[in-house]
């Protein structure tokens, strides 16, 4: 038999997520509020989460080589090229969908949906009120999908290229990203803050999955 193991509808959660963070009564160590994961949910989240960090870690090696080897403005080509092919083999080699997002883009290729708003927000205020955040496995009830949200933090390796224009992010720089992302929003980001979020879709249903 299957059970839904739904807690809360996406948009009862995304606005008690809002209310609970911006009023600071979250205590639940990050977790959406009232949200509880069941064990093949936990597992789904886990595994999102091994893809996001490795997905991080390789990106991270492509990009300091690349700047150690063509300095940052060398990097800009090969940060576009390496994200793309990244994203793609562990979209494979893992058989989900993973991508990349932000609440600011450089690639609109990158803009977020609806859902990706709000979580982005999410995490934010989070941020903002110095509360450790947690990823969050979110039900798309209607679509029999979840997807795992795992926040990208802002650091000093990145400030080159998403930190404040003129301070830590040379004209020249500037001008170059500008030419190939006319609309480009992804700057003035501090270190700490959340640049962006990896996004893995899961199609299954984990009722399911699990029998229970
Ligand atoms: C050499 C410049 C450079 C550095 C350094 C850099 N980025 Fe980027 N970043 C880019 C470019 C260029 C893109 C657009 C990639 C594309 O076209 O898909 C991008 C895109 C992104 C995106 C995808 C969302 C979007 O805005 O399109 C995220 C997330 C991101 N960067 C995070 C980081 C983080 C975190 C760091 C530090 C660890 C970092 N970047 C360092 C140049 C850089």
């Amino acid at each position: 038999m299957l059970k839904r193991h739904f807690v809360a509808d996406l948009f009862l959660f995304a606005l008690l997520a809002v209310l609970y963070t911006s009023c600071g009564e979250t205590d639940n160590g990050g977790a959406p509020p009232k949200m509880t994961y069941n064990d093949a949910e936990q597992a789904m989240l886990k595994q999102g989460q091994e893809i996001a960090q490795a997905g991080f870690k390789v990106l991270s090696a492509r990009l300091a080589a690349a700047i150690e080897k063509d300095g940052v403005n060398g990097a800009i080509p090969v940060c576009k090229e390496a994200a793309m092919s990244i994203t793609d083999s562990l979209s494979k080699a893992v058989g989900l969908d993973v991508r990349r997002t932000s609440h600011k883009v450089r690639n609109i290729a990158n803009a977020p949906d609806g859902i990706d708003k709000l979580m982005a927000d999410y995490f934010t205020n989070f941020i903002d009120a110095d509360k450790q955040w947690k990823p969050v496995l979110l039900p798309m009830k209607t679509r029999k999908e979840y997807r795992g949200y795992y926040p990208i933090i802002m650091n000093g390796q990145c400030s080159s290229c998403h930190g404040v224009v003129e301070k830590d992010i040379p004209n020249d720089t500037y001008e170059l990203i500008l030419q190939q992302y006319p609309s480009d929003q992804a700057v003035n980001f501090f270190p700490g803050s959340l640049r962006g979020m990896w996004v893995v879709t899961f199609n299954e249903d984990p009722a399911e999955v699990s029998g229970s």
